[in-house]
């Protein structure tokens, strides 16, 4: 008996270092031309342990690229009253290139009044309901949020793949990433297919996809009979399994890796995959928006 093909790994730890690398050069230049850095703001509402961590390595990845990184962490008991004069003070600040608001925020602040005080020209997540229409219009000069625009990228590096007319099948209708991310197939002339948790048959759509995104967040939902063979997946899912014997359960996708063997062509693991590339385009977004703010050439 043959053994199956095993799944190509797509690096998406690698193409981040990639264009971390490129941010960090362009920052130089800019710097050593005598401008000042471009400069991020985060905002950091109370004490979720997950957003924690995520912001944290934000900061991190962003002061290592040369970016000025500026945190605000405000109680759980912050007002959204209090929030939007943070976000107030962050869009009249002229060193101030993104403002990155991490979600989710507490219940009871208001988070579309949020999104919506941002200034669309620093919202580097690309929340903002103009940068959504623009998104959706297919009008430049917006932004596009961090996580669909990471997986773009990865899609764009697969030489192999044609976008232009490909059936893509994307898991999850999220404002973050499942509808952004259809944005973007059919801007690539992707014949897109948006699935959830009432699709019917969702096994049967996910079948048809020569690219598949699944963005859903529950653990290894996807296996092998949701994969046509030979299909990119693109696993955006960061599940926790149950601890054993008191220790942490292990990190998995919305994709069971051992399943899709043999099936799809190429996948992306997790951790490794779409995660780093997140924090990567969100440091590009910064470096467009300063660019942009500054008037100058890339
Ligand atoms: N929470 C989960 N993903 C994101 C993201 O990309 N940006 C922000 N601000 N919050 C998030």
């Amino acid at each position: 008996m043959t053994s199956a093909t095993p799944v190509r790994i797509i690096d998406g730890k690698a193409a981040a270092v990639r264009v971390r690398a490129e941010v960090k050069a362009a920052v130089a230049l800019h710097t050593a031309a005598g401008r000042r850095a471009p400069g991020l703001a985060t905002v950091l509402v109370g004490d979720d342990p997950a957003s924690h961590v995520y912001v944290k390595n934000k900061r991190k990845q962003a002061a290592e690229c040369g970016l000025i990184s500026a945190h605000h962490e405000l109680p759980s008991t912050t007002t959204t009253a209090e929030l939007l004069a943070v976000v107030s003070k962050l869009n009249d600040d002229g060193a101030v290139d993104g403002i990155l608001v991490q979600l989710p925020l507490p219940k009871h602040i208001d988070e579309h009044a949020v999104l919506v005080a941002l200034d669309p020209q620093k919202d580097v997540d690309g929340f903002h309901p103009d940068n959504v229409a623009r998104l959706t219009m297919g009008l430049a000069g917006g932004f596009v949020p961090c996580t669909p625009l990471g997986c773009l990228r990865l899609l764009d590096d697969e030489k192999e793949l044609q976008l232009r007319g490909a059936r893509a099948v994307v898991v999850g209708r999220s404002n973050i990433v499942g509808k952004p991310m259809a944005s973007l197939l059919l801007g690539r002339d992707c014949t897109v297919t948006i699935a959830h948790s009432k699709t019917k048959d969702l096994a049967g759509v996910c079948r048809q996809a020569d690219v598949l995104v699944a963005a859903i967040g529950r653990a290894q939902m996807i296996g092998a009979g949701f994969i046509k063979p030979g299909a990119i997946v693109i696993d955006v899912g960061i599940n926790r399994l149950p601890e054993i014997d008191g220790r942490p359960g292990k990190l998995v996708g919305d994709v069971d890796w051992a399943a899709i063997e043999g099936v799809a062509a190429a996948a992306t693991p997790v951790p490794g995959g779409v995660g780093p590339m997140t924090i990567a385009m969100l440091l590009q977004n910064t470096l467009t928006s300063y660019v942009r703010r500054l008037g100058i050439e890339h």
